[in-house]
């Protein structure tokens, strides 16, 4: 059976990086409650000017680079962002004529934080399904443009960003020592809409609105359906927790992480964390901290990396593969 690989990672973070204490001067809040609460030292802002599909282009050349592949080779381009520059065209096909292709097809998926990993399910199903054979998928948020900075529940929260992994297929023998990705989880539960969106939007207000979040019902939904999603999708890969080499959360808060992790049973010395620096970054968190944890020598080949994710919908899902 064919399976979708992964070749290269890539990430990019803009030049800003904006410590807790600035906050302080904003809006009443401590760098101790941001830490003690969230683990978040430190996030990126991108400048002005600087748009989700340019934070995109550099990662997305990046794990091209990684993968020793040109733009030209990749057949399909999905972007999962709920921050795109514009209101379409898709952030997507912008970076395909950004890295000067006209190869193949390119799309957004838009499931906010979960993104990434819908994203990477849709490019698994287009790779096992024969319609490509190289997949680039991409999460890139600027979600510092849909701040109420004068909310201090929502704005010492997230940051900007981008990660990128190409996807090739390659033969597999249809079991779980296979090389790719094994295994998806999806879900949705939209009856939790006013939990986590953002106020605006082209049909409703005309304006892009900015993050509204019930951060407390949000974290008890995260810890107990997060563990739930791995937990099945391990078991369709045929897998369980002791499998486990690296799991590679969405970056929201360390504390969720943490109560995930030891609901799976698996130890914090087998999980990339990068919320510290990085903040929340949506749907690019977790591309980001795959990247970041192949550059720390964290992930090698062969290991079994499940990624989790849960976000604005609410959408949640995992994805279970192999290195
Ligand atoms: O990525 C998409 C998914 N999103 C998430 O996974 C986020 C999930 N939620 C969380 O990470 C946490 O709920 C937060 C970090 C957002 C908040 O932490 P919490 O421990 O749930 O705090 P809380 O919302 O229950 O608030 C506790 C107190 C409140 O004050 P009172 O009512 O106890 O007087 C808040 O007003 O902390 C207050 N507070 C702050 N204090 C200082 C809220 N934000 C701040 C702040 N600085 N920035």
């Amino acid at each position: 059976m064919t399976r979708a690989v992964i070749r290269g990672t890539g990430h990019y973070l803009p030049e800003r990086v904006v410590p807790n204490a600035e906050f302080e001067a904003k809006v009443e809040t401590s760098d101790e409650w941001i830490r003690s609460r969230t683990g978040i030292e430190q996030r990126h802002f991108a400048a002005p000017g600087q748009t989700t599909s340019d934070l995109a282009i550099r990662a997305a050349q990046a794990a091209l680079d990684d993968a020793g592949m040109t733009a030209a080779e990749i057949e399909a381009i999905i972007v999962a962002t709920s921050t795109p520059d514009f209101t379409f065209p898709s952030v997507a096909t912008m970076v395909q004529a950004g890295l000067g292709s006209t190869a193949g097809f390119a799309f957004d998926v838009q499931a906010v934080c979960a993104g990434f990993v819908f994203a990477l399910a849709q490019a698994n199903a287009l790779i096992v399904s024969g319609q490509a054979a190289r997949v680039l998928v991409i999460g890139a948020e600027t979600f510092s443009r849909i701040m109420d900075w004068n909310d201090r529940t929502t704005c010492v929260l997230f940051g900007d960003g981008a990660g990128a992994v190409v996807l090739e297929a390659q033969p597999g023998a249809g079991t779980p020592a296979d090389r790719g990705i094994l295994a998806a989880d999806l879900n949705s539960d939209g009856r939790h809409r006013e939990l986590l969106y953002v106020d605006g939007g082209v049909s409703s207000t005309g304006t892009a609105g900015v993050l509204k979040m019930q951060g407390n019902a949000v974290f008890k939904h995260a810890v107990q359906k997060l563990a739930e999603t791995a937990h099945r999708a391990l078991d369709k890969a045929g897998l369980t927790p002791a499998d486990v080499d690296w799991i590679v959360p969405h970056q929201a808060n360390l504390r969720i992480i943490t109560a995930t992790a030891d609901r799976m049973g698996v130890p914090m010395e087998r999980v990339v964390v990068t919320v510290q620096t990085h903040g929340n970054t949506s749907a690019a968190s977790i591309p980001l901290a795959l990247s970041v944890g192949r550059q720390r020598g964290q992930i090698k080949a062969g290991d079994l990396v499940v990624t989790e994710a849960i976000g604005g919908g609410l959408a949640w899902g995992s994805v279970v593969l192999r290195w």
